[in-house]
Order: C-alpha cells, then structure tokens, then sequence
C-alpha cells in the first residue's frame, strides 16, 4: 500500500452506461478519474469533449484528471475548467515554444487547478526538466496516445526515474499499458500516480484491479 494516486481511464468504460461505471470506479477506491480528449488532429482517434466532460463531473466525487491529446491546447482550457477538470494536462509536442509553454502552465494554474504535461514516446525526458518547478504533475507515456488496450513500453518508463531525480515532489504519472505488473516497474523508477483503462475496466473485480496498483 503506498500513496500512489490510482486514475482509472473512462476510455474503457461502458459509455452507455457511464455513470454507473464512474461510480463503481469509485466504490472500488479510484482517487481521481482519468479522461482521455482526443481531437483525430494529435492523434487519429476522437474520443471525449466538453460536453461529455461536463456530465462527468455532475456524476462524479472524485477529481477530474482530463488529458488533452489535442492540438492548440490553449484554446480548449477554459472551457474543461467550465467542464469540471481538477487536473488539466496537454502535451509537450503540442505547443510551439518553450515560452508558451510556461505561459498555458500559468494560465492552467490561474483558475485555481493543476497543470500537467505529457510527453510522447518518442519525446526525451530532459525537454520537460526546466518546467518541473512550474507543473503540478508531469505525464509519461507509456505507450503511443490514441488508443486505449496497447502494449506497455518500459523503455518510455524509464524517463520516469529521470524526471524523479531532478524533481522529489511533483506527480509523474504514467499512462498506457498499466496493470499490477507493469504499475510496480514504474513505481519503482518513481511514479506517484498510474492511469489505467483496461487493466481496470476489463477486469472482473474492479476493487481487486485497483488494490492491485497501489
Ligand atoms: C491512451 C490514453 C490512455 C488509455 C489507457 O492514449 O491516454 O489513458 O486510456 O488505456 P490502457 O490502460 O488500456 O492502456
Ligand atoms: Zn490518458
């Protein structure tokens, strides 16, 4: 049992039926939930916008953990903060310059919630370093965004051990490819939070699937 924050991704749910799986991810001792917006730009899939989020959040208790996979992401944060978000993460490699970098993750930060980054696959870990005193929580990801279900890369978790030691307090928070297994390799390397789709929704006991990550 450790103070690993457990996220798991609706992308997996049923989303006929959303609310009851939002609420049984929560019985089963989810800490936030995990919403993948994708935009068929950034990646070629198109999953969840702002109204679906905004619904979410009339459903949920837990804080909001939305992962833009979006192009301009800067557009988009307002309306996810009307939506609900808690925690608002975009991606490195969709903003332009180090300099409007730092200004989304003071705008993020100006209405009160968390700013997150992530970083793709292929992105090196050092880019991120010079903003880890300004992020709430940074985002590696594990496998390439678009799809939920894909294999877990450890080469990508080892960025994790990187980021750790150039900064002790932020969240770094890994995403695709998590279960029990793949979940303690980057807790070791120093994660604090694990994202889950399938490893939580595909199982057959939710509340076992979670304890398993912690
Ligand atoms: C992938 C998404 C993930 C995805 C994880 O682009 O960012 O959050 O839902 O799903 P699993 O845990 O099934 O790999
Ligand atoms: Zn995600």
């Amino acid at each position: 049992m450790s103070n690993v924050i457990i996220s798991p991704s609706i992308l997996s749910a049923d989303f006929a039926n959303l609310e009851r799986d939002i609420k049984r991810a929560e019985k089963a001792g989810a800490d936030w939930l995990h919403i993948d917006v994708m935009d068929g730009h950034f990646v070629p899939n198109i999953t969840i916008g702002v109204p679906v989020t905004a619904s979410v959040k009339k459903a949920a208790t837990v804080p909001l953990d939305v992962h833009l996979m979006i192009e301009n992401p800067e557009k988009y944060v307002e309306p996810f903060v009307k939506a609900g978000a808690d925690i608002l993460t975009f991606h490195y490699e969709a903003v332009e310059s180090d300099e409007k970098i730092s200004e989304l993750i003071s705008y993020i930060k100006s209405f009160g919630i968390k700013a997150g980054m992530s970083i793709k696959p292929k992105t090196p870990a050092e880019v991120c370093y010079k903003f880890l005193n300004e992020l709430d929580m940074l985002l590696v990801m594990t496998v390439e965004p678009g799809f939920g279900g894909q294999k877990f890369m450890e080469n990508c978790a080892q960025k994790v051990r990187l980021i750790r030691e150039q900064n002790s307090g932020i969240i770094i928070q890994v995403d695709g490819g998590i279960n029990a297994e793949t979940g303690k390799i980057c807790k070791d390397y120093g994660a604090n939070s694990l994202v889950a789709g399938n490893y939580i929704y595909k199982s057959e006991d939710i509340e076992q699937a979670i304890r398993s990550l912690k």
